[in-house]
């Protein structure tokens, strides 16, 4: 199995260029389910949630074409099959994205129910009751969603909790629905703002999008376009927590400030000078040793859930104490006890952490549960005395792309060993 091997200790400097968001790909190479002939995805990140996507197309006798410059092209006109398989939906949930696109679009959809995973069991209810609001008929059976409707109807849709794929699904949904959707109480992340934005260039029409109220007027079909899928805010807020926690110096390129306010808020809180610019965003440690800040997560434009495991690892390391509350999945955790093992001091309460900085944490061998766990444990290697090895790294490949490449190339001592 592949692991990480970090040997800690050297501020991190230099230029890093930032991929194409994971969470704007997927939805957006769902959306190409909804267009008549040929459509291409550009800046497309090389990673394993996006092949498990393509996969899943393929699966349903879409033609996916990937170019040298990983620029992805979708036909849908040889469309045969309306599935999304158990063996994909379980190593990728975001598989239920298929769902509302292929049911607007074909009338019919069966995608394998998606289970709980590491950090909670994360239902899909609001997705399924929002389609059944637009007319859909929807069974649960043997693991199966199965879902029927001859046309969608437009509705006014309460969301009774902000779900960033449930909104970009029945988004996705309502583009062909009959007559007007409102999709209240919706996720104003800027991922669904770049779906809504390729959809509309598409041919859609929704205006709101970025707000929690969405109004979409249905049309009868949808055409293809190019799009570039929007900068990854998470990795761009991963290399930026590199650099804060190394005490050093790194500019990220191609990336979008305007969609990191609250993270680039917390990074100047714990006393990193930021500077940005249209495109890029510059954290500079000045050698300086990082402050403890306090963070609750919260949906967009609040603290994201997913910069949450790499903020607990800068606390770790940081002067006083941090308390982190997480407030949107029940067991996202898991940590906290690896990076004890590193010799972080962490109270555990339930869903909050109380994080009373160390001056030093200590190299050792941890296992990445999750995504965003890893990445916390990769930030914790960086800047810890002597040698950690990271296990189960497939779970930092289906969101970062060749992270130990590009973090050697700001200087960092990391290699890649499959053993
Ligand atoms: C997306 C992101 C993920 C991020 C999360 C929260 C993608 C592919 N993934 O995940 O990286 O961590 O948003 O920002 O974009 N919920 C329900 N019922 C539902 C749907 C959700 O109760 O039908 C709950 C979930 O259990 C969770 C909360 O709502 O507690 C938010 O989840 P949601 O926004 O849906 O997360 P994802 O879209 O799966």
């Amino acid at each position: 199995m592949e692991k990480l091997i970090i040997e800690g200790g050297t501020p991190l400097n230099g230029e890093v260029v930032i991929s194409g968001a994971k969470n704007a790909v997927l939805p957006l190479l769902a959306a190409t389910l909804l267009a008549d002939g040929k459509m291409t995805i550009k800046n497309v990140p090389r990673l394993r949630d996006v092949n498990t996507t393509i996969r899943l197309l393929q699966g349903m006798g879409v033609s996916v074409k990937v170019n040298d410059d990983y620029h992805i092209t979708t036909d849908t006109s040889t469309i045969s099959s309306y599935v999304a398989p158990y063996e994909l939906v379980k190593t990728m949930r975001a598989s239920i994205l298929v769902l509302g696109p292929t049911l607007a679009r074909y009338g019919e959809a069966e995608v394998s129910l998606p289970g709980g995973c590491a950090i909670g069991s994360r239902p899909v209810n609001i997705h399924l009751s929002g389609l059944e609001a637009m007319g859909a008929e929807i069974t649960v059976h043997e693991g199966f969603i199965r879902a029927r409707a001859e046309r969608l109807k437009g509705t006014r849709i309460v969301m009774d909790k902000v779900t960033v794929t449930g909104t970009e699904n029945l988004l996705m949904a309502a583009v062909l629905a009959e007559g007007t959707s409102i999709l209240e109480h919706a996720a104003c992340e800027p991922e669904v703002v770049d779906l809504a934005n390729c959809l509309n260039q598409m041919g859609a029409n929704i205006i709101g999008a970025g707000t929690p109220t969405i109004v979409v007027q249905g049309v009868e079909r949808l055409h293809g376009v190019n799009y570039t899928v929007l900068p990854d805010r998470i990795e761009t807020g991963t290399f930026l927590a590199a650099a804060a926690i190394t005490r050093g110096r790194v500019k990220t390129l191609g990336a979008a400030p305007g969609t990191l306010d609250s993270v680039l808020q917390k990074f100047r809180e714990a006393g990193a000078a930021v500077e940005t610019g249209e495109d890029w965003i510059e954290l500079d440690m000045r050698s300086r040793t990082l402050k403890s800040v306090d963070i609750t997560t919260d949906p967009h434009p609040g603290f994201p859930t997913d910069m949450q495991a790499q903020f607990m690892a800068m606390n770790a390391f940081a002067q006083g104490i941090g308390v982190v509350v997480e407030t949107i999945f029940e067991n996202r955790m898991m940590h906290v006890a690896e990076l004890m093992r590193m010799g972080a001091n962490i109270r555990l309460e339930g869903n909050t952490a109380i994080v009373a900085g160390m001056p030093d944490l200590y190299g050792a061998p941890v296992m990445a549960t999750d995504l965003r766990a890893s990445a916390s444990l990769i930030l914790a290697g960086l800047a810890a005395k002597g040698k950690t090895t990271v296990d189960r790294i497939y779970h930092t490949d289906r969101g970062y792309e060749k992270i130990e490449v590009r973090l050697q190339q700001l200087g960092a001592k990391i290699e890649r060993v499959n053993n």
